[in-house]
């Protein structure tokens, strides 16, 4: 199975950054294993696709939100249209640091995410427990929560990352990874979602990739901090390539 590689900039590689950024990595004419997705930040999504495009590489453009809204009277929201005219085919949705410092709901989540299947994106809808929660064995629940919460019909992408995973080098067991994502997977078909790739996100790097990639349940994975630095990213980019 192809798995998919998104990579989630955050609020870093900003133009002058990314013009840096961008001829330092090595990519490959084509992954084994893989298909690539750079999420940079809206202010970084043309300089990102056009060096796609110039470059002739094998990988696709996504954004990191997108409004509820299809178009009017909201200062500072970028809509979905917007992102797919810019050459995006993917928007990352609901991750914990929107949801935490946005507050942002499974509802609101659901209606992005239904703006961006009505304008030909996939969304990547994130999802993902506390240390709390997942220290107290609520995990199942809390997910099965925001999956029936924030995904729509259609074709989407889930990503699971425990949000005590993200940025700080912890990580679940791969048995725990597998078997949350099997879970995730009998929800979403109970939902009447069948074959959704489920990614894991939370300290992926290039010595934990090759382990978490090939469970049987995960789809993909979804990495911050790793995708940022040209020597982790070229090490991810030479991993998938073999
Ligand atoms: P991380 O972030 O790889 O730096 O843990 C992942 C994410 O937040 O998407």
């Amino acid at each position: 199975m192809t798995k998919l590689i998104v990579c989630n900039w955050k609020m870093n590689l900003g133009g002058a950054d990314a013009t840096d950024f961008l001829p330092a990595l090595n990519f490959k004419s084509h992954y084994n294993t893989a298909r690539l997705v750079i999420c940079p930040p809206y202010t970084t999504l043309a300089l990102v696709h056009d060096f796609i495009k110039h470059q002739n590489l094998r990988c696709q453009l996504g954004a990191q939100d997108c409004s509820a809204a299809a178009k009017g009277a909201y200062t500072g929201d970028i809509s979905a249209g917007m992102l797919k005219q810019l050459g995006c085919g993917y928007v990352i949705l609901g991750h914990s640091e929107r949801r935490l410092h946005h507050a942002e709901s499974n509802r609101l989540v659901k209606e992005k995410a239904t703006q961006a299947l009505a304008q030909g994106l996939t969304p990547i809808i994130c999802i993902g427990e506390s240390e709390a929660d997942y220290k107290a064995g609520k995990t199942i629940a809390i997910l099965e929560n925001q999956l029936k919460g924030s995904v729509p019909n259609g074709n989407v992408i889930i990503a699971y990352e425990p949000i005590w995973a993200i940025g700080t080098g912890k990580t679940p067991t791969l048995e725990e990874i597998d078997a949350v994502h099997k879970n995730i997977a009998s929800i979403l078909e109970k939902m009447g979602h069948n074959d959704t790739p489920i990614l894991y996100g939370g300290s992926v790097n290039p010595d934990n990739l090759n382990q978490v990639l090939p469970l049987p349940h995960v789809g993909g994975v979804l990495i911050g901090g790793a995708s940022i630095k040209p020597e982790s990213m070229n090490a991810i980019l030479q991993e998938v390539a073999l």
